[in-house]
């Protein structure tokens, strides 16, 4: 009798908590269902309508090591679900009767100063050999080539940076298409400076820095198939570092991971062009903030941060109306990781849709937003009470 009445608790309980949705439920399963899709195999590539579809289908086409590879975030994975359910706390304030007619003439942006179709880019991600063992991140370079976006090129790609360079568009918004390299700086630093003068060589237009990896992460799910982190080189990750690179190259470096208002004044003082904000998709830490949290702790505290440089984002972007979110914000370019990276298990035809339905989906809810520019978002379309309840605010100013 007690333990029914304790088990009829918990069950209360456990029914009030909403459950997590790798990805909300849509209807692609019931729409494949109705079709001579079998499960298991890869849906065609004309059913796919929505970013988080492309996860769905990566899982039945991916053998669950690599599938696993690619959806690892650390530990619990409790940031991974922040950073895809962060969104759902701010909504939008839409003035209406505004004209929106003229908006998606406004998605072209420029990133330090070359010019983009759109502020969306890939984000540098391992291996991308594992969706296409052929092209791997060929199709990265020719997607964003032809859709005149940014592709930042990881340094443990599955092609090397020769490889990559030698399949640019000639034919860009920028003539010759234009790419940022991110590197991992080695324990070893003459590895990294051969690294820096190889996508100096091949043209590469900036460094990404990573700066949130400076030892192995846990990973749970990647870990059950014994698949190591791309990068486990446990190296001495400080500033220092940065001057000693800035010393080597004139390219801008741009530090990728950048998580608190403190860390982003620092960048400035040093000198960046831009600033990357991400927890790196949840896989570095569990229980660190979302981009959305992030950028909000820098807008409430340093405000002028995205002024004084560009900020890109990443982590958990997977909507049109997520990345209008950073960009009222301040944020000038947002990277999506995992969703290409399940996308390219259609190869180019997969990557090239999911730039375009970002494109799409982005223009519709800026107009749905009463947004006019998209490069100049009130930052009042946003509701943004819930984080306040939980940003961090700096005792006093001056002090880090
Ligand atoms: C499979 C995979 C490999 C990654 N490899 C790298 C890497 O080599 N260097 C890096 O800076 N970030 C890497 N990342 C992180 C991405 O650059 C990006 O920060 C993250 O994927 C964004 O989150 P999202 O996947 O939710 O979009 C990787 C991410 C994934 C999913
Ligand atoms: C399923 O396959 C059968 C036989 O190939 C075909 O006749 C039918 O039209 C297909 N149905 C759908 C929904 O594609
Ligand atoms: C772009 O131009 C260079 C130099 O003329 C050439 O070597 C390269 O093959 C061209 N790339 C493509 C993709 O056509
Ligand atoms: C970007 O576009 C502007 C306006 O069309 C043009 O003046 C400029 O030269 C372009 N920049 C690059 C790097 O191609
Ligand atoms: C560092 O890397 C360089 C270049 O790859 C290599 O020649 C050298 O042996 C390495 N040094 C150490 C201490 O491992
Ligand atoms: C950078 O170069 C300058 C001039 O050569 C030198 O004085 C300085 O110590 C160097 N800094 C680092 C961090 O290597
Ligand atoms: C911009 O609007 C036109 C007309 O409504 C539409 O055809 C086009 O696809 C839109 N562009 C984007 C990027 O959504």
């Amino acid at each position: 009798m007690l333990s029914l009445i304790y088990l009829s608790g918990l069950f209360a309980s456990a029914l009030a908590v909403e459950p997590f949705w790798n990805e909300p439920d849509t209807g692609l399963e019931t729409y494949l269902q109705s079709t001579n899709w079998t499960e298991g195999t890869q849906p065609l590539l004309k059913d796919m309508r929505a970013i988080p579809d492309f996860d769905y289908a990566a899982r039945q086409f991916l053998d669950d090591q690599k599938y696993s590879f690619y959806r690892t975030a650390s530990a619990g994975e409790w940031s991974y679900r922040n950073n895809l359910e962060i969104w759902s706390k701010v909504h939008f304030r839409t003035r209406h009767l505004t004209d929106v007619t003229k908006v998606n003439e406004t998605l072209a942006t420029t990133i330090l100063g070359y010019n983009f179709s759109a502020p969306i880019f890939i984000a540098p991600a391992a291996r991308g050999a594992y969706a296409d063992p052929d092209r791997a991140e060929l199709n990265f370079m020719e997607a964003s080539g032809s859709e005149n976006t940014l592709y930042t090129a990881a340094l443990y790609a599955s092609k090397t940076i020769e490889e990559l360079a030698a399949v640019k568009s000639n034919k860009t918004w920028n003539g010759p298409q234009v790419i940022f390299q991110q590197i991992y700086s080695n324990a070893n630093l003459s590895v990294t400076w051969d690294a820096i003068a190889r996508a100096e060589r091949t043209g590469a237009k900036a460094i990404v820095w990573t700066i949130d990896a400076p030892a192995t992460s846990v990973r749970h799910r990647a870990a059950r198939y014994d698949t190591t982190n791309a990068n486990a080189v446990t190296s001495g990750l400080t500033w220092d570092i940065y001057d000693q690179m800035k010393n080597r190259t004139k390219l801008p470096i741009i530090p990728k991971g950048i998580s608190t208002v403190e860390d982003a004044l620092i960048a400035i003082e040093k000198g960046v062009k831009a600033i990357y904000i991400s927890n790196h998709g949840a896989r570095q830490l569990d229980h660190s903030p979302s981009p959305l949290e992030i950028a909000y702790e820098i807008h409430r505290n340093a405000p002028e941060v995205f002024k004084k440089v560009e900020v890109l984002a990443d982590s958990g972007v997977r909507y049109g109306s997520d990345v209008l979110k950073l960009l009222a914000l301040g944020v000038k370019a947002v990277g999506l990781g995992r969703p290409f990276m399940y996308a390219n298990c259609y190869g180019l035809g997969g990557v090239t849709k999911a730039i375009q339905l970002l494109k799409t989906e982005i223009a519709a809810d800026a107009a749905q937003a009463g947004i006019q520019d998209i490069q100049n978002i009130p930052v009042s379309v946003l509701n943004l009470r819930a984080l306040e309840q939980t940003v961090y605010i700096r005792e006093s100013s001056g002090t880090n």
